[in-house]
């Protein structure tokens, strides 16, 4: 029986061809491979530089490192996201703050910024990591004039969104932020089987990044701390000396998954035109629903399509979640709730703050996201929807 997984990669002949090619070459890690697929991901998405690493988790952690995050400062991160976009500064000692998010969206508005500053103004916010969540990208504008006059540092997680765009500028949208990263997980929108990207428009942080991600070593003669170490009596260059400069880690991405990375990205738009086929059918099939409708769309942008999820009023129906997701199951289609509001997870309560989070928890109430990946067919889109609309009636 034919399974609808909320999403799923999509590898055709060529990925396998570009794998297997450079699988039978001599370099399978730190080759080449991985500043070819870095230039044409910036291309892409419209940054200066971007920086692979093996996964979405391990990016979030090298921004981290790479801006110095300690126990002196306090990160704002949404409440609905994955686990790693607080972690990833809670690992660097800073204390994270969470902030409520739009409940028709479930990103992070300006009116949930400007609340969560003001309930936190003591702490002092010197951070924000905002998530473009499902796809759909935060009001980039809105949010960084904040910051400016905040004097907060803004990093996107686009985990879910590198084939959105706003007015142009692409996916990275490091014009307006420190940095970005990526997530290449088979769910998202392009797969390196894991894998990941941090992208920035500033040279000093790219190399902060090169350097977090090669265990903080230094390779360059030029750049050298203690030069007289790396020469002989005679003054010639040692060839194996290297300097370990910072405390880093390796987190490359090896050769294979950067080929894997660059023949996906040949393939984007294709993908992201077969996404938009079964999100349309979706789109009409769940529109003139009484309980059920699909996520607020923000107009004037490119939406990344990386999840549908639909809001049903379960208040109304003779059916709870759990119930519906166990009998969409017996169909083979696999729903997610995306995501438990991290205030909620043992690892984030914070039994002393005052904060509320009504917009999230309304949000994470009704969500599910639904089967949406490229090799669905029009068929497979209406016999899922005719699923959930026969469940929910
Ligand atoms: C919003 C968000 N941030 C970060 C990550 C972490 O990415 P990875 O799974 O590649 O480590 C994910 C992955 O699910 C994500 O959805």
């Amino acid at each position: 029986m034919k399974s609808y997984p909320y999403s799923k990669q999509h590898i055709d002949k060529r990925d396998v061809e570009a794998v297997v090619e450079k699988l039978k070459g001599d370099i399978i890690t730190g080759g080449l491979t991985s500043s070819q697929f870095e230039n044409q991901f910036s291309k892409y998405c419209g940054a200066k530089y971007s920086v692979s690493c093996s996964n979405g988790t391990a990016a979030l952690h090298l921004v981290s490192m790479a801006l110095n995050i300690s126990e002196k400062d306090v990160v704002i991160v949404p409440t609905i996201t994955f686990a790693a976009t607080a972690h990833a500064f809670k690992i660097c000692n800073a204390k994270i703050i969470l902030c409520d998010v739009n409940p028709n969206t479930g990103l992070v508005g300006t009116k949930e910024l400007k609340e969560c500053i003001k309930n936190n103004n003591h702490l002092k916010p010197t951070i924000l990591c905002a998530v473009h969540l499902n796809g759909q990208l935060c009001d980039v504008e809105k949010i960084s004039k904040i910051c400016v006059e905040k004097k907060i540092k803004l990093i996107f997680d686009a985990s879910h969104a590198l084939a959105a765009n706003v007015n142009n500028y692409g996916s990275s949208l490091t014009d307006f932020a420190e940095c970005s990263t990526f997530s290449f997980h088979p769910v998202k929108t392009i797969t390196t089987i894991e894998g990941g990207m941090v992208t920035t428009n500033k040279r000093g942080i790219y190399d902060k990044l090169i350097k977090a991600r090669e265990n903080g070593i230094e390779r360059n003669s030029e750049n050298f701390i203690e030069p007289y170490n790396a020469v002989d009596i005679k003054g010639n260059i040692n060839p194996w000396y290297y300097e370990v400069q910072e405390v880093g880690l390796n987190y490359r991405l090896n050769d294979i998954s950067c080929a894997l990375g660059i023949s996906q990205l040949k393939k984007i738009y294709k993908l992201q035109r077969k996404r938009k086929i079964i999100w349309d059918i979706y789109d009409v099939l769940f529109s003139e629903q009484e309980n059920i409708k699909p996520i607020e769309k923000i107009e004037n942008q490119i939406h990344g399509m990386h999840l549908y999820p639909i809001f049903i009023n379960f208040e109304k129906i003779n059916i709870t979640r759990s119930e519906l997701i166990s009998k969409l199951r017996e169909h083979n289609i696999i729903t997610q709730v995306h995501y438990i509001p991290l205030h909620l997870h043992p690892q984030y309560i914070d039994k002393e703050s005052k904060q509320t989070f009504k917009n999230s928890e309304k949000y994470y109430s009704k969500c599910l996201s639904i089967p949406l990946f490229p090799s669905m067919s029009s068929k497979d889109a209406k016999y899922v929807a005719e699923k959930i609309l026969k469940l929910i009636r």
